[in-house]
């Protein structure tokens, strides 16, 4: 159970009209404090106005902190970098879940309810042969996430802790499998079982690149790079997609139905979809005497296109995630032998002209987790469609952390913003013939 924020011990005065609010403003264990404007409406009569949600709390969260002007990560205190480099995906998902790092029994606890979740309900496969073959494997996604709650009715009671803790391992399990099977539906090859003798990430490398026709061995190094690509991605506060899975949360939808909300929010190109764009988008650049051209149209405020995997929300600086995933992105070229790829020298000149740009350090624009990811999932060998499917799975662990956090929160209510209404007045209905 989540301790209500400090109640910090100063207040700020808001004066409207003559008639003074004092508002509490309430101290984090990190970050700024928030002004606690509960009242405003019922004192002042009046709403805040913050479309974008650009310097509004939607909640008090202990999962996970970001610092964006120092370029800092941290889930549930421990720093991104670290937990990249000394920790793995499973065990972060522990972290994340339940609060603390698992001592040995608790892991291999967690380890072995998760590996004997990952096959999906054998009927589920007739959900994918309604798709068509070119479906995105994002849409696949989403219909086959939501479906679960056609499956698995014995973990949809959000008012049963342990149905909650139930429906969170599911998902965590099969995840890989369902964006896995997305994918060898898409390119016409046979669903590939997970298998209990294999970690989390080379089951799925295994479930997306072995045929039936052959055994197939995981590569390790791809297999790490892998496990610390879904660690990266693994939360990040209140973004888009997790204030989606809050919301949906909120009205008490079941856990399966919030998480296929989550995923159809992410597949948008401004977020969880920017990895497939900035990857097509360094393809279409192709060589760095073409990057000023992309860079003048980035800055042209007339033209819509922008940088993909450049700019944050929160990071004014350097995301961390980007750094990590460009020594990553280095090591795995390196360690796969493939040198000079175009891909990555057009990203880092890309960066390296971007960050020297007046515009750039005006607007304080850096390269994001998406911008160098797509690189290192193409050396692995997914397709540009595959890219956010990758991103969703790895983000489900955190969606489902926020979501049981709200959800045992005594402080939640339904979300339900207010608007500045600017429409039409009232009026009396006319009849269609004295219009
Ligand atoms: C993710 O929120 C999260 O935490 C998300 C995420 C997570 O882990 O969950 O980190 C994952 O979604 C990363 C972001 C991936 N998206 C992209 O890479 C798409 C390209 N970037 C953007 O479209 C943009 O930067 C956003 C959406 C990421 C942030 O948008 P904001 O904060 O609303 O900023 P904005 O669109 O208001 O831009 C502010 C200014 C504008 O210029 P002005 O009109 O003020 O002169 O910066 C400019 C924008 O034109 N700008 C860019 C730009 N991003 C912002 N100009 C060129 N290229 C860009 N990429």
């Amino acid at each position: 159970m989540m301790d209500s924020p400090a109640t910090g011990q100063h207040t700020a005065t808001l004066t409207l009209d003559g008639k003074s609010l004092e508002l509490p403003v309430l101290s984090g264990t990190m970050g700024p404090d928030v002004i606690d404007i509960r009242k405003l409406y019922s004192e002042l009569g009046v709403f805040t106005f913050d479309p974008g949600y650009t310097a509004t709390g939607s909640c008090a969260s202990t999962i996970t902190f970001i610092d964006g002007d120092k370029g800092e990560l941290y889930y549930r205190g421990y720093p991104i970098d670290q937990l990249a480099e000394r920790s793995h995906y499973l065990e972060v998902c522990y972290l994340l879940l339940y609060g603390e790092l698992p001592n040995a029994a608790q892991m291999e606890d967690f380890e072995n309810r998760v590996t004997r979740h990952t096959m999906l309900h054998e009927q589920m496969q007739y959900f994918y042969r309604g798709f068509r073959r070119d479906a995105h494997p994002m849409a696949i996604v989403c219909g086959v996430v939501g479906a679960m709650s056609a499956f698995y009715h014995d973990s949809t009671d959000i008012n049963d802790p342990w149905q909650r803790e139930v429906a969170s391992i599911r998902m965590i399990a099969k995840l890989p499998t369902i964006c896995a099977w997305a994918f060898k539906y898409s390119i016409g090859q046979p669903f590939i079982y997970p298998r209990n003798d294999l970690d989390y990430a080379s089951n799925f490398l295994h479930m997306c690149f072995a045929v039936p026709s052959e055994p197939y061995d995981v590569d390790p190094i791809l297999a790490r790079a892998m496990d610390r690509i879904f660690t990266l991605h693994a939360d990040h506060e209140q973004n888009a997609s997790t204030s989606t899975v809050r919301l949906a949360g909120s009205s008490q939808a079941n856990p399966f139905a919030c998480i296929a909300a989550g995923v159809a929010c992410l597949w948008g190109p401004a977020h969880g979809g920017a990895n497939q764009a900035a990857l097509e988008m360094l393809r279409e650049i192709g060589t760095p005497d073409r990057i000023p051209e992309f860079i003048a149209r980035a800055k042209d405020r007339n033209d819509p296109f922008r940088l993909m995997g450049f700019g944050h929300r929160v990071y004014k600086s350097y995301d961390p995630r980007a750094k990590v995933m460009q020594e990553t992105a280095r090591e795995v070229l390196d360690l796969l032998g493939i040198d000079n790829n175009p891909t990555l020298q057009v990203a880092r000149e890309l960066e390296r002209i971007a960050l020297e740009d007046e515009y750039f350090i005006d607007h304080q624009l850096y390269p994001n987790v998406d911008f160098y990811s797509g690189i290192i999932l193409e050396a692995i060998g997914f397709p540009t469609s595959m890219f956010t499917p990758i991103f969703a799975l790895a983000r489900t662990v955190g969606w489902i952390a926020q979501w049981k956090e709200m959800l045992e929160d005594p402080a939640t209510r339904i979300g339900r913003p207010r608007q500045l209404y600017v429409g039409a007045k009232a009026r009396d209905y006319v009849e269609v013939e004295n219009r």
